[in-house]
């Protein structure tokens, strides 16, 4: 048949009538695309998505994005143009009007509005017009910059907002269109409304624009829409009620669009709803003013992520029995879901079951049993609902097609549940759980053994064990496994034993054994795991040095040693894992020079006993952020050329270690440094005069792991509620909101930087730092803590500290300062830690102002000549600022005073000490609280672009 018409289109070249035929669509239509495609060539920059974008050959049925009738000649019904088209534009509306048989219309080319086709006129601006011209207060969001850029679209003022009002109206002749997707453009609200005219569309997607106003969703509303899909996009406001006019509604997503405010209760009303997905906003949904028991065609309700209060009786959905898809949770405390009292119970079989953070039946810890009637159930999350007792295993045994479950952050102990528990190979395992791959029983109480069941289910891909009191040898736990688990989490379990050989395989992308018992050293095997990108194994007690084939885990993005007995030199081969961007192997036993650093962004190698000199990373210009080399024995002059090779450092923290010298000059171009640790060394000299330019730029300075190299990242379920979980074959936790953290909430913390980009401070304690202490230091505002102490400092303490507002902490003591204490340091209101104490300060003390009443006499101590509450040495009646002269009698009558008081001082100078110490730990606990959790931080956001999911079916 095919050769019989390709014979015939071969005859007839000249054929009008066969043409159609062989073209695959009418001439008009064909001519139509073609149009279409020149018109968009010209656009700038163009880039179409596929490569395959190569209209003009063929049959134009079969050109990308086209779809056709089955008729003779066939006609253009779909066409589907998605390109990504780098600035904004505004679409030709009128190309579309040959296409009279079109029925589904998508277009996301970066569209910011359209031009009806020959309504307005073209021209260079004229400034004789300039009234008429696109005036700032006149114009619709976004367009008047975009105008006078371009030049060459002149309108005069009275047709504008008629000419963005009859937009995408010239649609209206388009009679038959009746699904158009808008998706993924940057259109406002005010060229949307015209979209009312088209009054043939049934089901419109205008998901991830630009609207930034409800008012659309109020023109929406006039049309007779069974579909409307508003999601992604900034909302910024309150739901209109206009929406529950649109009763015809039968699918509306609304998620993640800033909407706030109640929820208007007349959305129980839109009866022919199937779909109802309102998740990831800021309303507040109130039970049980708000009832969905007229709904009775629903399937989908997705209410998660957003403040519900009240109580929800599962009872009152007992009228949808076609529901399949219940998705709640609250972002709040005062929502309750009742599952027991209710003598109704849910009729319909739930394929996707997510109610973390419910408040289960009140927290009574009352197992559901509702849940015994369902059988058909794909996922489920009951995480966080403080459920305690036995899981029940009959909920797995009944819904063999479980694919996801979650029960997280519960309080269920005991051991696991059938048949996870059965420890020999089971047959069959594997096809009773045909589709089981995640499991999560993280942070509960479960005991036992390793369920090695689990490595039978071919299906598994992500198990979360974490957390728990499972008690193993892991060596047998995982003998001979071949599991095809990517994500493995064991970590605060007592696992116990050496490294297991089996654990590491081809498919392993994330494995987590920190916080276990595990002996031994780490075996070769694990130059196996190819694919691996996250390994925690810190916290263990393992021992030996690291594998030299390390260089083959060539994904390797973290890598976490820390707090094991590791010992040796770190070898050399780490050098060559080009993807590592955050490496812990501090608190460990390793010696030895750092002959090579990988480029890396986050170093952690504290409380080692390394060696050598200051260590460069392999090349310049890295993307370091953070190093920290605490407590070795690192030696030699701090490099000058530092920022060429770390221009990006944000935290050096090189305390206890044994640099000399001065500190160079170039630490100053470190312009986003503002966590400076260089404490407990033998540092001489005077600061920089530069000092100051230091951590400059500070605040732009985005804090956020964000490299697309190194994005084989994980989200874990925090990051799938919402999603379409359940009947999609895409591994579900891989899609969520798009900022998809790297962990876990629990682990972010682990990982993350953010508490750091609030630390900010300088740290020279305990050198032979000389010279004055430079009046410049008063410009670094984001200091919030600052230690001298313990150096040579001389002169006089500089008044311009009291510019420092942000400071809680101020140390100066153990110096040689002299002169006044500058009155103005009254003016630091956040000091929560403040000593001069043993310098040869004079004059008056702070005294009681502000802040400083909360200081006792210890932050002065070891000053003879100094006077004033909270010393019991008073000024007598000195002003509160002296003058210069005054000040010299002051301090000679201090002189007298000080021996009338010195056996005083004397009897609380050992108390003074004491307290002095007291505070200087307290201070260090303010800044190294942060500074000791830094060796299991990191920060890493996934730069997993979103990927957005298709809800069209
Ligand atoms: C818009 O498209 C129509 C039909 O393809 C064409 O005639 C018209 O010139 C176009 N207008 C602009 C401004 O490009
Ligand atoms: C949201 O609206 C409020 C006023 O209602 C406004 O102050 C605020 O700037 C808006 N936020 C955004 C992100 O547009
Ligand atoms: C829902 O519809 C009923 C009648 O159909 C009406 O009485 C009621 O006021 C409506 N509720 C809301 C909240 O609009
Ligand atoms: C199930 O597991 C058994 C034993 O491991 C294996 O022989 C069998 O092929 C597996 N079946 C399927 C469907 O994967
Ligand atoms: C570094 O330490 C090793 C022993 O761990 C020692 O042999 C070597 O001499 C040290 N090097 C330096 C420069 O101190």
């Amino acid at each position: 048949m095919q050769l019989a018409v390709a014979l015939l289109c071969l005859l007839s070249i000249s054929g009008e009538l066969l043409m159609p035929l062989c073209e695959g669509c009418v001439q008009a239509d064909k001519r139509a695309l073609l149009d279409i495609h020149i018109q968009l060539s010209t656009l700038p920059h163009i880039d179409w998505d596929r490569s395959d974008w190569d209209w003009g050959d063929g049959h134009c049925c079969q050109w990308l994005g086209v779809t056709c009738s089955n008729s003779r000649p066939a006609r253009v019904t779909g066409l589907n143009l998605l390109a990504f088209v780098p600035s904004p534009w505004l679409l030709n509306a009128t190309m579309f009007l040959s296409f009279q048989e079109l029925q589904t219309l998508t277009l996301s080319l970066n569209i910011k509005g359209c031009i009806p086709g020959a309504v307005f006129f073209f021209g260079k601006l004229d400034p004789n017009y300039s009234q008429f011209f696109f005036a700032n207060q006149l114009c619709c969001h976004g367009y008047p910059s975009f105008f006078s850029s371009t030049n060459y679209f002149v309108l005069p003022s009275p047709l504008l907002l008629q000419h963005f009002r009859l937009c995408f109206n010239v649609w209206s002749k388009l009679r038959k269109l009746r699904s158009l997707d808008l998706s993924g453009n940057i259109l406002s609200a005010d060229s949307i409304r015209s979209l009312v005219a088209v009054s043939s569309l049934r089901c419109l997607s205008i998901s991830s624009n630009d609207l930034t106003s409800p008012v659309a969703i109020q023109h929406l509303s006039t049309m007779k829409l069974d579909t409307l899909d508003l999601s992604d996009n900034a909302f910024n406001g309150t739901l209109p009620t206009d929406i529950c006019n649109m009763e015809n509604l039968e699918e509306l997503y609304l998620l993640s669009s800033t909407l706030f405010g109640e929820l208007p209760s007349c959305i129980g009303n839109l009866t022919s709803l199937r779909i109802l997905d309102l998740s990831n906003n800021l309303f507040t949904i109130k039970f049980p003013s708000l009832s969905f028991a007229h709904l009775t065609s629903l399937v989908k309700l997705s209410l998660s992520n957003n403040n519900l209060e009240g109580v929800l009786f599962l009872g009152s959905l007992s009228n949808s029995s076609q529901l399949t898809h219940l998705d709640l949770s609250s972002s709040g405390n005062h929502f309750q879901l009742e599952t027991v009292t209710s003598t109704i119970s849910l009729s319909a079989q739930l394929q996707v079951m997510v109610l973390p953070n419910c408040n289960l039946n009140g927290n009574s810890a009352v197992i559901l049993s509702f849940l015994s009637h369902q059988h058909a159930l794909e996922a489920v999350d009951i995480s966080n609902n403080n459920l305690n007792g036995h899981f029940p295993s009959w909920l797995i045994e009944k819904n063999v097609n479980l694919s996801h479950l979650n029960l997280q952050g519960n309080s269920f102990s005991g051991i696991l549940p059938l048949p996870f528990k059965l420890s020999k190979l089971p047959t069959g395992i594997n096809i009773t759980f045909p589709n089981l791959y995640y499991v999560n029983l993280s942070r509960n109480s479960f005991q036992g053994i390793f369920p090695s069941g689990l490595h039978y289910i071919d299906s598994l891909t992500f198990l979360d064990l974490s957390n728990n009191n499972f008690f193993d040898n892991i060596v047998s736990a995982f003998n001979g496994s071949k599991s095809n688990i990517r994500s493995l989490f064991l970590s605060g379990n007592n696992f116990y034993g050496s490294f297991p050989q089996d654990i590491l395989l081809a498919s392993t992308y994330h494995l987590l054994l920190n916080d276990n018992q595990i002996t031994g050293e780490i075996p070769d095997n694990i130059c196996l795991g190819q694919q691996l990108t996250l390994l925690d194994v810190s916290s263990n007690k393992l021992t030996g040095s690291l594998p030299t084939c390390i260089h083959a885990l060539e994904n390797i993005a973290i890598l976490n040693l820390r707090g094991n007995s590791l010992g040796g030199p770190i070898p050399l081969e780490l050098c060559h894992l080009k993807n590592l961007v955050f490496l812990d192997m501090s608190k460990n036993s390793l010696s030895g020079p750092v002959q090579c650093l990988p480029s890396l962004q986050y170093l952690h190698l504290s409380e080692n006993r390394l060696n050598g000199t200051f260590p460069f990373p392999l090349s310049w210009g890295t993307g370091t952020y953070t190093m920290d080399l605490r407590q070795n024995q690192f030696s030699g002059i701090l490099p000058e050329l530092m920022h060429k090779s770390f221009p990006k450092l944000k935290i050096l923290l090189l305390e206890g270690n044994m640099f000399e010298g001065l500190i160079p000059n170039d630490i100053c171009h470190l312009r986003y440094l503002r966590l400076l640790d260089l404490s407990h060394n033998k540092l001489s000299g005077q600061l920089p005069s530069c000092l100051s330019h230091m951590g400059l730029d500070g605040d732009l300075y985005n804090f956020l792991y964000n490299d697309s190299d190194t994005s084989v990242v994980m989200n874990d379920t925090d990051g799938y509620a919402g999603s379409v979980v359940g009947s999609s074959p895409v591994p579900e936790f891989f899609i969520g909101p798009d900022q998809e953290e790297f962990m876990t909430k629990s682990r972010q913390d682990k990982y993350k930087g953010n508490i750091l980009s609030y630390m900010s401070g300088l740290d020279f304690s305990s050198n032979q730092l000389e010279g004055y202490i430079p009046k410049s230091i008063g410009d670094m505002k984001w200091l919030r803590a600052l230690n001298f102490s313990n150096n040579r400092f001389h002169g006089p303490i500089p008044g311009s500290l009291s510019h420092l507002s942000n400071l809680e902490t101020l140390d100066l003591s153990h110096n040689n300062l002299t002169g006044q204490i500058p009155q103005e340091l009254v003016e630091l209101h956040s000091l929560e830690v403040f000593s001069v104490a043993y310098n040869n300060l004079s004059g008056p003390t702070l005294g009681r102002n502000g802040q400083f009443i909360t200081f006792d006499e210890s932050s002065y101590a070891g000053n003879p000549y100094l006077c004033g509450p909270p010393l019991l040495k008073s000024c007598f009646d000195a002003p509160l600022i002296p003058q210069p002269k005054e000040d010299e009698d002051d301090s000679k009558l201090g002189n007298l005073a000080l021996f009338s008081f010195s056996v005083l001082c004397y009897m609380i100078g050992f108390w003074t000490s004491l307290v002095v110490l007291y505070f200087k730990r307290s201070w260090r606990w303010s800044w190294f609280s942060a500074v000791d959790r830094l060796g299991d931080i990191l920060m890493v956001r996934s730069a997993l672009y979103m990927t957005r999911f298709n809800r069209t079916d």
